[in-house]
This record gives C-alpha cells, structure tokens and sequence, in this order.
C-alpha cells in the first residue's frame, strides 16, 4: 500500500507570522486524520524557521518549494540541501511549473535538484505536467514521461525509491479547471511505467485539487495524495481536505 501524501504548497504567500498563525490553528484540525495521510507544508524560505519548532511533534512535516543543487556557493539568491535540513525540512518540490517558467529551471536542472536534494537527504516531490497547448496537439504522455526520465536519469535504483511525483497539468493550476480523475490516473500510470522501479512510488495529483474533489483522486489507483496550492492557504479547508483523502477505501 503506497503511502497518501497531501502537501501544501504555499508559494509565495505568509509571512513567517502569518504561516505560524497557520500551524497553530492547523495542527488541532488534523489530529484526527489518519496516519496514512502524511501532511506536508510548504511555505516560504523565509518562514521555515518559525514553523518548523511548531511542527517538532512529527505529524506534520515540514517542506521546501525549490533547492539549489550545490552545497553552497555564489549562487545569489539560492537555499541549498544543508540550509533546509539545519531548519528540519524533510519535503522539497523540485520542478514546479512556475519554477520552469518564471525562473528557468529546465529538465538538466531539474534533475541536477532531484539528485542534490536526495544527497542532502531530503525527498523531492518531482513536479512534471503539460500546457494547454501539448494537450490539445496529444502530446500529454510523451511530455510528461520525458519529463519524468530526464528528473531521474543517472539515479541509483535506492534513489529512485525515494522520490515522490508529483502531476500537474499546468492548465489546471490556479484555474479552478481540475483535470478529470481517470485521466490523471492515466497520466500516472505511463509516469509510473517510464522509469523501473516506480511502482511504489507515491504520486501526487496538483491543479486545483480543493476538499470537495481531492476524494475523486485519491478513488484512483494510481493517485497518492494531492499537491495543493490555493487550497492549503487556509487551515481549515487544507485540514478537510486532509482528512477527505482518507475518506476512500483504497
Ligand atoms: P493550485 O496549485 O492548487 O492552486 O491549482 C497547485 C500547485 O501549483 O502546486
């Protein structure tokens, strides 16, 4: 049984007070999930420090949105492995779409972030998705899948094993416009059958997933959980949605 994974990706939203104000009024609400839903936040650098004493407990886990793939350097600007361990971060998204398009990432270094990250001993979610645009021309599978191989390519089987994926059709973020669930899942089940050594590997449905559809997904078999942007920025529809990922029978 492949492990649920909801992660809360908050962009550039919350200064550290807001996002400490979030978790104390978040952590209550989720008690009751079941423990097969691991919850993960994302804020901020810049708020990593006041969340993560407040997330000490372990229930929730604490998550990065991008790291740079060197240790350190003259790099301005960049957040490396080390920096986000010292703060206790376990998560980091590696390859968001807003990442590829406002900040140049590209497959290479996607990939160079993926292997950095998994030195460093954190867990990449590896975001890969399609435009409107390669949708429509039916490009969705060839897209994604290359996507997929080049973030992986030069892993060690045991690295492999450690990644989390993460879909997202980049049409259905912040649009409200959620990709229909059997689709995903078929998405998934070619990202999955791409590269060996998959099958156990968590991946995440991303793109206007909210708490009244993220049940949709999570009835797919090959859907794990939900990467979740606007939905994550309030406590108590991000602990909703939490506890309705659970809400099937898998
Ligand atoms: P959204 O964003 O849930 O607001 O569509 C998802 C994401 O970008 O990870």
């Amino acid at each position: 049984m492949r492990q649920l994974i909801c992660a809360g990706n908050w962009k550039m939203h919350k200064t550290a007070n807001e996002a400490a104000a979030f978790v104390d009024a978040f952590l209550p609400l989720v008690r009751a999930v079941p423990d097969r839903v691991e919850i993960v936040l994302c804020p901020p650098f810049t708020a990593l420090a006041a969340v993560s004493p407040k997330l000490s407990a372990g229930r929730v886990k604490l998550g990065a949105q991008d790291v740079h793939w060197e240790n350190s350097g003259a790099f301005t600007g960049a957040v490396s492995a080390p920096m986000l361990r010292e703060h206790r971060v376990q998560y980091v998204i590696v390859g968001h779409s807003e990442r590829r398009e406002y900040f140049g990432d590209t497959d290479l270094t996607v990939r160079l972030k993926t292997a950095a990250a998994l030195a460093g001993g954190l867990t990449p979610i590896v975001a890969v998705g399609e435009t409107l645009e390669l949708r429509d021309a039916g490009n969705t599978l060839a897209h994604v899948t290359l996507q997929t191989r080049a973030a992986l390519e030069g892993l060690s089987e045991a690295d492999v094993a450690r990644v989390v994926l993460a879909y997202e059709p980049i049409w259905a973020i912040g649009t409200g416009r959620s990709c229909d669930p059997a689709e995903a899942n078929a998405v998934m089940a070619a990202m999955r059958a791409c590269v060996p050594g998959l099958r156990e590997t968590p991946i995440l449905y991303g793109g206007s997933v909210n708490s009244e559809n993220i049940a949709d997904y999570t009835a797919q078999p090959e859907i794990d959980g939900g990467l979740v942007g606007g939905a994550s920025l309030d406590p108590k529809s991000f602990a909703g949605l939490c506890a309705n990922a659970a809400s099937v029978s898998r």
